[in-house]
């Protein structure tokens, strides 16, 4: 895969497990819009085991700095069929109104109304959970890059679409400039606990929506 300037990009191989979750906890929950937006500010053990657990499906990317040999970036995807949104929705359920169940009933309800699978006419998706860059190593396209190798792979793999929902104002933008169609806009300002009437997420600007993007492959 891409090695250039100094960065390789590779599929991350389960032994990485442990460093891509100490990259992880550094450089993407302590400003994902979603973990920072809603107390308590960091992620549960449960999305961590998540993310962890679909680098067995060799559909997630890291760049590596060749100097160092550090993680300075990793996107991480995994497939989904017609019925994401229906399994989303029975994990809400089960997993009741934990800040984590919060965050999944966000999620069961874009993947319900961004409809991918009817809008594009396919049976096989590649879903991006979660895009992040090293602080230090932001602006220099690594996020674009995995996000375009992560197509290159689907696309090898016979994906017929990826998408991503970006929950941050620079993800979104990243997508925006790389051709990916934007078929879901949910304000945080609009999502409302029905009983309080707040906004279940309030992150800090400039991330103000959370966007569902995709691209066919
Ligand atoms: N805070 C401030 N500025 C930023 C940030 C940020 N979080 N991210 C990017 N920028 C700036 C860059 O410095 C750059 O500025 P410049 O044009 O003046 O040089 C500009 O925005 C463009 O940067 P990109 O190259 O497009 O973004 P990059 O690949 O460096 O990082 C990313 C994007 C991965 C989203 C990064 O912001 C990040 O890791 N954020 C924390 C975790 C996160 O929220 N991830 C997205 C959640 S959505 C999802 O996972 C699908």
């Amino acid at each position: 895969m891409a090695n250039t300037d100094n960065i390789r990009i590779s599929v991350i191989q389960p032994e990485y497990r442990q460093r891509v979750l100490d990259f992880l906890r550094t450089h993407y929950f302590r400003e994902e819009p979603l973990t920072i937006g809603r107390e308590p500010r960091h992620q549960e053990p449960d999305e961590e085991e998540f993310i962890l657990s679909i680098i067995n499906h060799g559909t997630c990317l890291m760049a590596i700095h060749t100097e160092t040999e550090s993680i300075v970036g990793v996107a991480s995807s995994c497939p989904k069929g017609p019925d994401e949104a229906e399994n989303l929705f029975e994990e809400v359920a089960t997993e009741g109104p934990t800040k984590y169940g919060i965050i999944l009933k966000l999620l069961a309800e874009v993947e319900r109304d961004a409809n991918v699978f009817h809008r594009y006419d396919v049976q096989k998706a590649l879903h991006v959970h979660v895009l992040g860059v090293d602080a230090k190593m932001r602006g220099k396209n690594i996020g674009g890059r995995l996000m375009f190798e992560l197509t290159v792979l689907g696309k090898q793999l016979g994906y017929e679409v990826i998408t991503a929902d970006c929950t941050s104002y620079y993800s979104a933008r990243l997508c925006e400039r790389l051709g990916w169609e934007c078929i879901n806009t949910v304000y945080y300002a609009d999502y409302v606990d029905d009983d309080n009437k707040k906004p279940y997420f309030v992150p800090e600007p400039p991330h103000n929506c959370c966007r569902t993007f995709a691209k066919r492959l």
